[in-house]
């Protein structure tokens, strides 16, 4: 079974790539995560002068989500420049440097010593939707402006002048804040040069709020901070199916990934690589090995051997959908029970919005003439023991 991909002319091992963020701090920690299956490593943002965080700065929420306000790597670039760059290089896969300037010609100095300290491509990143507030506390005096979300071209033409100062690929990385305007920014990073587009960072501002004392749980002003993880996951599916509609260039997904067949859901969506950073924090690094081994094991089941076998499969569903007139479903479907599989916990008779499940012996009886067809109790039954298909 073939997991390689090339991205940008970059060849990877494996699909899986650490996606920046703690696992990128240092060399050190790019090694030691890289024996975990990964095909690429991405460093946290490298930006010229050292960043001191605020703490607290990541907190688990509900399910398998975090909120985070943690700034870019704790190192300099010319640290990153003279040490780390030449440890991680030991990992023996590509490095992706990730960086941020504060003006385009910073970012261009930056782009340049990351490529001759031997970094393989530069991951570009758009507005973090949560640090002005941050800064500007930090800063007194500064103002940080809202990031601009509907009219690309300035980014854009920084992604034309960091292309042209270097000669390893750039990667454009858009915010989950770019989601209704992902195409459009898609397409001006495409008609830019941009060589690839990663999606997402987190959304936000969002908050949580310790109900003990009232405290916003995240340090700073105010507690701001970007949400990532599981929460993300539909959202940015949705980004990189309509990035990948718009471009012809390949497209690393990245949002709540802590399974196999997540993997593979992005790859359906048109991604040629996924990336994760929030369930290796919240479960340890194992979790990038178990994602490509989850991976194998679904095209095992699949049948497939490659990932060009299933990539964009979810655009071609579309399409059949329009074709065969099934884009609008109005005859209700009713569910069917695998009576060995339920274990009669009694959830999808709760959770039926509707009252049409009833119970024989615990186990539920679905009424036809009350049932809507809406699909809520196939996705809460745990034991996977209630089926019903619209499509094949
Ligand atoms: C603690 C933490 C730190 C992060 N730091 C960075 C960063 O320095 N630069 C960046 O572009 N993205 C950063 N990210 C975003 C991730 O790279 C990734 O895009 C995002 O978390 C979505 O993926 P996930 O749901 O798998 O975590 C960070 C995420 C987390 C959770």
């Amino acid at each position: 079974m073939d997991l390689s991909v090339n991205i940008a002319g970059i060849k990877l091992r494996s699909p899986i790539i650490a996606s920046s963020s703690v696992d990128g701090m240092d060399g050190e920690r790019i090694v030691t995560v890289s024996a975990r299956k990964l095909g690429a490593s991405i460093t946290k943002t490298i930006v010229k002068n050292m960043q001191t965080d605020v703490l607290p700065n990541i907190k688990r929420v509900r399910g398998d989500s975090m909120i985070n306000c943690v700034f870019g790597t704790n190192l300099t670039a010319r640290q990153w420049f003279e040490e780390e760059f030449p440890k991680a290089k030991k990992a023996g896969i590509p490095i992706i440097a990730n960086m941020a300037g504060t003006t385009p010609e910073e970012a261009i100095e930056l782009a340049k010593g990351c490529e001759a300290a031997g970094a393989d491509m530069i991951e570009y990143p758009t507005a973090c939707p949560h640090m002005g507030n941050i800064l500007e506390a930090m800063f007194p005096g500064l103002k940080v402006p809202l990031p601009e979300v509907n009219d690309p071209s300035d980014y854009a033409r920084q992604i034309e002048a960091v292309k042209k100062a270097v000669k390893i690929p750039v990667m454009a990385k858009f915010s989950s804040i770019y989601h209704l305007t992902c195409k459009e920014w898609a397409k001006a990073v495409e008609d830019a040069g941009g060589d690839a587009i990663s999606a997402a960072d987190s959304i936000g501002p969002v908050m949580d709020i310790d109900v003990e004392t009232g405290q916003p749980v995240l340090g700073g002003p105010r507690g701001y901070s970007g949400l990532t993880g599981a929460a993300i996951r539909p959202l940015v599916l949705r980004m990189v199916l309509e990035i990948t509609e718009t471009v012809n260039i390949p497209v690393i997904g990245i949002g709540g990934i802590s399974t196999g067949e997540e993997a593979a859901q992005f790859i359906m969506a048109g991604a040629s690589a996924v990336a994760l950073s929030s369930a290796a924090l919240l479960k340890g690094s194992q979790v990038y090995s178990d994602v490509y081994d989850g991976l194998e094991a679904f095209m095992e089941r699949k049948g497939y051997t490659s990932l060009a076998d299933f990539k964009g499969l979810t655009h071609r569903r579309i399409e059949e959908r329009k074709a065969k007139g099934r884009q609008i479903i109005k005859d209700v479907v009713v569910p069917t029970l695998v009576p060995d599989k339920c274990i009669a916990c009694g959830l999808c008779r709760r959770a039926c919005p509707y009252g049409a499940i009833s119970a024989d012996g615990g186990k539920p009886v679905f009424d036809p003439a009350v049932c809507h067809g809406c699909g809520l109790c196939v996705s809460v039954c745990a034991s996977k023991a209630i089926g019903q298909e619209y499509y094949e």
